[in-house]
């Protein structure tokens, strides 16, 4: 049911131009009066050798009689100058959509582009005994939203929390833990007190350099397999896992697999055995590097000159490893524009060793998130801790919830799917390369442009469908002339129509915000309707007719918004 799709497949041999071709060129007018499909002729005229506005009248001509024996939907055709306007048969369009999502459901918009192919999606990724940053929010949203886009494309997507287990502070978190630290301490809150021993080190460190030898010997007593280092790091790792995954819960995100960067300690040799082979290591000041000069990059650092490996390194174990163990099609990463060389080199290491598939790999940038129009830091305590956010988030939802609709079945599940999708939302909204900035204020605003409202507009189209004792589908869907006449109900329909496009261009630019945008104007497009259209009042068939309108509005709306991370209660 594109129809752009099969205009064009109609036009083409008209034109003796594939349907590709003709694709490229149709338009959407901005101008809704102008036609729902515009066909501007002015590419045509140099292969015809006529001026556009004749071919226009010639081809409209043409097109006609081909167009009414297909029984495609036409309306009017109508030509202005070198272009051919289309307008769409509104009924029949909106008679094709309405039955098509209401049978399909929240399948409506599934598209079989991936073929099962697997897609590694390398996401959150916080780092252990360390606060979740908003970074690794963003990280997580966005990756969670494109692991669900590239799901409904077809594709079947690994997500892959690549967490920030290993590296030479866990020998600095030892020390400090022996040395200040108490058992008790660290189980009650796990990450503020790993956080508080670790900047405890860096302060004492100032005075005493000792300590600094203390926490390499400690790390490389970790790296050799020593007992209590192992047990020390394990219960690390396990205690800040407890809390992440907390958070995890409540945002309701799931990994399919948890191999962080220790995952890869005994799997290092292989990348450098490989770039031995193939004779692109090279020594750089006593280290060990792959020279990328040719591609305008510095090169990238494989092996320290005490035989250390760095985190490119483990990238590379980790990218051989994906690939042997789920055959990906694609790999993404979602990590924060900081890294963008790392894996430019990483990406760019594995092509120069011959691995094709490295074409296949993307790394996922996107902007920061601000305060008050500044960059948060870390070091000033300046952090918002998520943790706080979202509890924060759901405690002012129930407020909200209290006041306006004290009766509310499960209201604590309501807020906390409000409460958090209002975060989620928040983010998902925006281009992922813009920054954003924090207002918890502008996230919970029901009349903005917001999660909140995205969700009350679809529990309002329930209410709807409640109040007029809607029954689903019994056998075909009739639309009588006047029901669904005019540019709000169009509006909505042609929005409907748009999903599959809107999810596709999704996946082809990595970007929810393509589904956080549509979203948005749907639940505009479909409030102004509700405010224009009496549903409830009419004669039976275009009450029944302007109710499934609703019912197709609804699924739509909730499944974009499970695309995106959130949940649709039917009531709030
Ligand atoms: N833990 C890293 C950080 O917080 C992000 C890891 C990203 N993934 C990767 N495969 N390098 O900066």
């Amino acid at each position: 049911m594109d129809y752009r799709k099969q205009l064009a497949s109609l036009v083409a041999p008209v034109l003796e131009l594939t349907e590709a071709d003709v694709l490229r060129l149709l338009e959407t007018p901005k101008d809704p009066k102008m036609g729902d499909i515009a066909f501007p002729t002015f590419q045509l005229a140099k292969t015809l050798r006529k001026a556009p506005p004749v071919i226009a009248a010639e081809l409209a001509e043409k097109i006609g009689p081909v167009l009414k024996e297909a029984g495609y939907p036409v309306a009017e055709i109508q030509v202005v100058g070198a272009y051919i306007n289309l307008y769409l048969d509104q009924q029949s369009v909106a008679r094709d959509v309405i039955a098509a999502v209401l049978a399909q459901q929240e399948a409506y918009g599934n598209q079989n582009i991936g073929e099962g192919g697997k897609v590694t999606i390398d996401l959150s990724s916080p780092n252990i005994a360390k606060p979740f940053s908003m970074g690794h929010l963003r990280s997580t949203v966005i990756g969670n939203a494109i692991a669900n886009i590239f799901e409904k494309l077809g594709y079947q997507p690994i997500r892959i929390n690549h967490l920030g287990d290993w590296g030479t502070q866990f020998g600095k978190l030892i020390v400090a833990y022996k040395k200040w630290g108490s058992e008790e301490a660290v189980r009650e809150n796990p990450i503020p007190e790993l956080l508080r021993l670790y900047v405890k080190f860096h302060d004492e460190a100032k005075e005493d350099a000792s300590l600094e030898d203390q926490g390499r010997a400690w790390f490389k007593k970790l790296e050799d397999g020593d007992e209590e280092a192992q047990q020390l790091w394990q219960w690390f790792r396990d205690e800040s896992l407890k809390e992440f995954n907390k958070t995890y819960e409540l945002m309701n995100i799931r990994f399919d697999s948890l191999h962080g960067e220790a995952f890869y300690n005994d799997k290092m040799d292989r990348p450098i055995r490989e770039l031995q082979e193939k004779g692109l290591l090279v020594e750089d000041e006593g280290a060990q590097v792959v020279d990328l000069s040719e591609l305008d990059m510095p090169p990238c650092l494989i092996r320290k000159s005490d035989g250390a490996t760095l985190y490119a390194t483990r990238d590379l174990a980790a990218a051989l490893y994906r690939q042997d163990n789920y055959n990906f099609v694609k790999a993404l990463y979602v990590v924060g524009g900081e890294q963008r060389l790392h894996f430019r080199q990483v990406f760019a290491v594995l092509e120069k060793m011959g691995y094709q598939w490295a074409k296949e790999m993307h790394h996922i940038p996107f902007g920061m998130m601000l305060k008050d129009g500044k960059k948060m830091s870390t070091r000033k305590g300046k952090v918002i801790l998520l943790d706080e956010v979202l509890k924060q988030a759901i405690e002012d939802v129930q407020k909200v919830i209290a006041e306006k609709n004290p009766g509310l079945a499960n209201a604590e599940e309501v807020a906390k799917q409000v409460g958090v999708g209002a975060v989620i939302f928040h983010d998902l909204k925006n281009y992922r390369l813009n920054d954003i900035n924090f207002s918890l204020e502008d996230m919970l605003n029901f009349d903005g442009e917001t999660g909140p409202y995205v969700q009350y507009t679809h529990a309002r189209a329930n209410s709807l469908l409640r109040r007029g004792g809607y029954e689903g589908v019994n056998g075909e869907i009739v639309i009588p002339e006047a029901a669904l006449e005019g540019p709000e109900a169009w509006a909505v329909v042609t929005l409907l129509q748009n999903f599959p496009n809107v999810i596709k261009r999704a996946g082809e630019d990595f970007d929810p915000s393509v589904v956080g945008k549509y979203v948005i104007d749907l639940a505009q497009s479909f409030n102004k309707f509700y405010a224009h259209v009496r549903v409830l009042a009419e004669e039976e068939a275009v009450k029944t007719a302007r109710l499934h309108l609703v019912a197709a509005t609804a699924v739509v709306l909730r499944e974009a918004l499970r695309l995106l991370g959130l949940g649709a209660p039917k009531e709030m």
